[in-house]
Parts: C-alpha cells; sequence; structure tokens
C-alpha cells in the first residue's frame, strides 16, 4: 500500500480526473475526503466505493468559497484526525474567443481554477504544519503552460497554478511540506467532451501518442507526487500529456 492510512482530500473528486484519483489513492489504502461542489454524484460514487471496502467520505464544497472550503477542511479534521495529502484538482472551463468573452466567465473561471487552489491550500496548511510534513499537488493544464485558443481565462488562471506552485515549494519546503504541479494534457472526461470534434481531433494529431489521455494517466502522477516515492521531487511541474507538441 503505497498511501497506508494518509488522509488525502481530493478537490473535484466526485467525477473525471479527480473520481479516478479517489478511486486510485483509496486503493493505495488513503482515507480520502471527495471534496467537490455535485453533491448528487458524489453521494452515490463515495457510497459504492465504501460498498467496496474503501474508506472515502464525500463532502460537499465550493472552492470558490472561503466558508465552505473551512467546513471541508473542519469535517476532514473531525473524521480523519489531520491530513496528509491536498490534491487541489477542481476546476471548471468557461471557453470563448477573447473578442467574445464575458467578463463574469473570466472571473468565473479566476474564482474556481486559481482562489480555489489558494483557498484550498491556505485552509490545509496549519494542518500540514501541525504535522511537519504533507503532500500539496496543483492541478495545472498544458492549456497554462502552452496557452490554447478558447481559453483566455483557462489558461491564465492555470499559468497563476504553477506560478503559485513554485512560490509554495520556496515557502514550505522548510517545513517539510511537499508541494508541485501536474499539467495534463487533454483527457477524456466531461470538459474535454464539451469540446467540438474537430478540435478533439486536431487535438489527437499533435500528440506524440496519438491518444488522448484517459482519467488514470493523471490519477497515477498525482499518486507518484503522494506517496514517498516523491519526496525528493519539489516544485516540479510534471506534464501527463502524452508528448505534445506545440
Ligand atoms: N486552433 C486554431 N484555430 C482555432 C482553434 C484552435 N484550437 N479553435 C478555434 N479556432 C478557430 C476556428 O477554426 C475559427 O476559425 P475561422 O474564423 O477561420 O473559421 C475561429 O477560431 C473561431 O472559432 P469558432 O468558429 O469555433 O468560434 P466560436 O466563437 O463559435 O467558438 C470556442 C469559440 C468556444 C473557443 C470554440 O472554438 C471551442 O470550444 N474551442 C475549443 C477550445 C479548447 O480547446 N478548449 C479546451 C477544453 S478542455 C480543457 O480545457 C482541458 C485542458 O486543460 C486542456
Ligand atoms: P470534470 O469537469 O470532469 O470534473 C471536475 C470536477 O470539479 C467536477 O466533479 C465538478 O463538480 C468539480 N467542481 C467544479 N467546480 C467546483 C467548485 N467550485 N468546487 C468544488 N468542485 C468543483 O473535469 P476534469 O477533466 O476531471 O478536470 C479535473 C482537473 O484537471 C481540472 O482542474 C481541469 O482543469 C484539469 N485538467 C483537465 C484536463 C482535461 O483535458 N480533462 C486537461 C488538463 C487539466
Amino acid at each position: 500500500m503505497r498511501l497506508d492510512k494518509q488522509v488525502a482530500i481530493i478537490t473535484g473528486g466526485a467525477n473525471g480526473i479527480g473520481f479516478a484519483a479517489v478511486e486510485r489513492f483509496a486503493q493505495e489504502g488513503a482515507r480520502v475526503i471527495m471534496a467537490d461542489f455535485d453533491e448528487s454524484r458524489g453521494v452515490k460514487a463515495a457510497d459504492v466505493l465504501k460498498e467496496n471496502g474503501h474508506d472515502v467520505t464525500f463532502v460537499q464544497v465550493d472552492v470558490a468559497d472561503q466558508d465552505s472550503v473551512q467546513h471541508m477542511v473542519a469535517k476532514a479534521v473531525e473524521i480523519y484526525g489531520g491530513i496528509d495529502i491536498l490534491i487541489n484538482n477542481a476546476g471548471i472551463t468557461r471557453d470563448a474567443m477573447l473578442a467574445k468573452m464575458d467578463i463574469a466567465d473570466f472571473q468565473r473561471v479566476l474564482d474556481v481554477n486559481l482562489n480555489g487552489v489558494f483557498n484550498c491550500t491556505q485552509s490545509v496548511l496549519p494542518h500540514l504544519i501541525e504535522k511537519g510534513k504533507g503532500k500539496i499537488i496543483n492541478t495545472s493544464s498544458v492549456s497554462g503552460v502552452y496557452g490554447n485558443v478558447g481559453q483566455t481565462n483557462y489558461a491564465a488562471s492555470k499559468a497563476a497554478v504553477i506560478g503559485m506552485t513554485k512560490s509554495w515549494a520556496k515557502e514550505l519546503g522548510r517545513k517539510g511540506i511537499n508541494v508541485n504541479a501536474v499539467a495534463p494534457g487533454f483527457t477524456l472526461t466531461a470538459m474535454v467532451e464539451k469540446m467540438p470534434d474537430k478540435i478533439i481531433d486536431q487535438m489527437k494529431s499533435i500528440v506524440a501518442l496519438q491518444r488522448l489521455a484517459v482519467p488514470k494517466d493523471i490519477a497515477n502522477a498525482y499518486l507518484f507526487l503522494a506517496s514517498s516515492e516523491s519526496d525528493y521531487v519539489h516544485g516540479h511541474v510534471l506534464h501527463v500529456d502524452g508528448g505534445i507538441m506545440m
């Protein structure tokens, strides 16, 4: 068991990549808080995992809301007595060309993808400091590394996540806390299914492996960065994109 009895909060854990991570972490012995806005899917998904003998608890959260995040962290501590791992995975898109992008859509993407990561990390931090160790993994994107047509808001938020990751690595290394990011490529979840087919095909063609990722590809990278196998990996952005050329 690579995460035996470790307590992990995985935001956006009810669907897509986050759900694959909840499953993967639970298989490796972690006690998991599946934290998500989507209560109907989250409650059902957590029940199924519990029936299969895994220690998973659903907690509803809006990562963009500080009070909601504090409630999530308090719940995790109440149920499991502490926190070892935070996976800042929750994220949204509101794609539009720059000329047509609504300011409310620009702001909401930053609220969730950027402020959400800040809110969760700031609230979890005292609990990691208390233990003198911990793992923080932030989810960026190929769009944050290279930019992407129609994603002014999203690419800005995901590039900012890399800046925060490197700053926190410098700030928190001395506290025994590892901070890293994963930059996934196009991954088969609801987020990608919303894209026009023509653009999905175009994206596939620029991936060296010639396929899109599946959620488990990204969950395995989270697992590596959450486990002791990565203890000397710090301030790193792990590209899990099949070799995308842009
Ligand atoms: N590369 C090059 N050109 C592109 C393009 C791309 N990726 N996407 C759109 N264009 C071009 C179109 O071909 C079109 O060109 P013409 O004017 O010459 O015909 C022009 O840009 C305008 O495109 P649309 O006609 O599609 O404009 P629209 O206003 O109807 O829609 C859009 C704009 C919402 C951005 C739509 O194009 C779209 O959804 N694009 C996909 C955006 C995308 O890649 N999102 C990633 C989602 S997955 C994710 O975000 C996960 C992750 O981290 C990677
Ligand atoms: P998804 O849309 O399948 O799942 C996202 C989950 O986040 C959902 O369960 C949703 O309810 C939850 N969520 C959304 N807003 C929330 C909020 N305010 N508070 C709490 N939970 C919220 O998306 P996917 O594809 O699984 O994405 C996971 C992460 O990976 C995101 O950060 C995304 O930006 C990133 N990513 C995804 C890629 C892809 O191609 N699918 C590529 C690169 C990065």
